[in-house]
């Protein structure tokens, strides 16, 4: 298998969030042959395509940083049955200016927590509305939909509960393997 950089978002800017727990469970589980970095979105203004014509720094980085990561992995909760607000502003600077969507044959995985039962299923359909949207290759298999109990993930990404360790490992070894699948039919763009 091929070496990877992965970018990985998280959907959520609360301090304690049981998605950054998620992610950083992720980051202990996967394969060493992928490299994960967070992109953080905290600092982007709200999103108008009057800044098409001059980005503002916040805005440049965070374009680099997406140019600089082979595949994206979207670690999101589910706000009112979609992704939060932020994490769309995210999407939206990502994929401009016209012509310069980052996303672009650019892999990614959605992957998401959330107490209730269905464990971010609907804001999961919502982003990958979005990303086939921006042109970005999905894994469509495994889903992963993690209904988080007390104590499911410490605050450190250690997983309690083996089969989901187990499971959490598998989906990041698919994705590997998702991804050195589109770079086979597809050239890199950078
Ligand atoms: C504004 C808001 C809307 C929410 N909407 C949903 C929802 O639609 N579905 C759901 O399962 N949980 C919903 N929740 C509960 C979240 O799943 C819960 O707060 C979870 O901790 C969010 O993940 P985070 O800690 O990573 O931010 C909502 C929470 C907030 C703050």
């Amino acid at each position: 298998m091929d070496n990877h950089r992965v970018g990985y978002f998280i959907g959520s800017l609360a301090a304690g969030s049981i998605n950054r727990k998620l992610a950083k469970a992720l980051v202990r589980l996967k394969p060493e042959t992928l490299e994960m970095e967070e992109i953080s979105f905290r600092d982007l203004p709200l999103y108008s395509y009057d800044y098409d014509a001059d980005f503002p720094p916040a805005a440049r980085a965070f374009k680099e940083a997406l140019a600089n990561v082979d595949a994206v992995l979207f670690v999101t909760p589910e706000y009112n049955r979609s992704i939060p607000g932020g994490l769309k502003n995210a999407i939206d600077w990502a994929s401009r200016p016209y012509g310069q969507n980052s996303f672009t044959r650019k892999p990614s995985a959605v992957i998401g927590t959330s107490p209730g039962a269905i464990g971010t299923a609907v804001a999961q359909q919502s982003l990958r509305s979005v990303l086939s949207f921006c042109n970005s290759p999905q894994m469509n298999a495994p889903e992963a939909y993690i209904q988080f109990k007390p104590g499911l993930i410490t605050d450190d990404g250690d997983v309690t509960v083996p089969d989901t360790a187990k499971f959490l490992e598998s989906y990041m070894s698919e994705f590997h393997a998702f991804i050195d699948r589109v770079y086979t039919v597809l050239p890199r763009s950078r």
